[in-house]
């Protein structure tokens, strides 16, 4: 990894703004190899450098792995012409060249979206092969029956003759006295949960993603904020 200034380098650790990285440093809080830090823009080479903040050595990340909860209206992409991006949302402190969602959600499903600077491992995420597992809680217009659930497990044909991966579906408790479903996916067909209840002659009213592998949303991000994923958060996940 390059040379780069030690602000830069801790903002992007999550340790906190160039702002609040700088008062630190003030505060003689950040060492450099055991020494207190002279200033936030002091160089740093984030390979060979042990940095270490109120006493606790980094482990420094190359890349960035941050968990969003999407709202409504916002699009997964980098850019669109029109709506609001993931992108826009990303607080100013974990933003960083080559950010970008790893897998998409349509503009009105809301919930867990991973973005991350890691080409490598969202192309693991993302890949065929893998059918690392999506779970969605969906709002349905009618209750799900007994032969939904098999024509889940047994892979759908959707209207256009596409042909789903067996998903799991199960009854989740109603919600504001309106039916819910919860739907686990090995692979993400465009508008696949809506086209396969449409199929069933049922309607998906509200969808939202709560888990990628193992990892559940953390549940205290308010729509449209964002927090980054840990090591051991990661790992849940591939
Ligand atoms: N299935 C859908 O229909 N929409 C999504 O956003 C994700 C899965």
């Amino acid at each position: 990894m390059a040379i780069e200034r030690l602000d830069k380098v801790l903002a992007r650790q999550g340790i906190g703004s160039r702002r609040e990285v700088k008062e630190l440093v003030r505060q003689k809080q950040v060492t450099v190899n055991g020494r207190p830090a002279a200033s936030a823009e002091e160089k740093v080479d984030p390979d060979r450098d042990i940095l270490a903040v109120s006493g606790r050595a980094l482990t420094l990340r190359r890349h960035l792995y941050l968990m969003m909860n999407k709202p409504k209206g916002v699009v997964s992409a980098t850019r669109d012409g029109a709506c609001p991006t993931v992108l826009d949302l990303v607080p100013e402190h974990l933003r960083r060249r080559g950010l970008f969602p790893a897998g998409r959600l349509d503009k009105d499903t809301v919930g867990f979206v991973l973005l991350t600077d890691d080409g490598d491992f969202a192309h693991r995420m993302l890949s065929p092969k893998r059918h690392v597992p999506k779970t969605y809680h969906a709002q349905l217009e009618r209750p799900i029956t007994d032969q939904d659930v098999q024509a889940f497990a047994q892979g759908m044909t959707l209207a256009n003759g596409e042909v789903c991966l067996p998903a799991q579906l199960q009854p989740l408790p109603q919600e504001e006295g309106c039916p819910m479903a919860q739907v686990i996916l090995r692979e993400g067909m465009y508008h696949q949960i809506k086209r396969m209840f449409a199929a069933r002659g049922n309607r998906v009213v509200e969808l939202r993603r709560v888990k990628l592998g193992n990892l559940p949303l953390d549940p205290t991000l308010k729509p449209g904020e964002c927090r980054e994923i840990n090591d051991k958060e990661l790992e849940q996940i591939l």
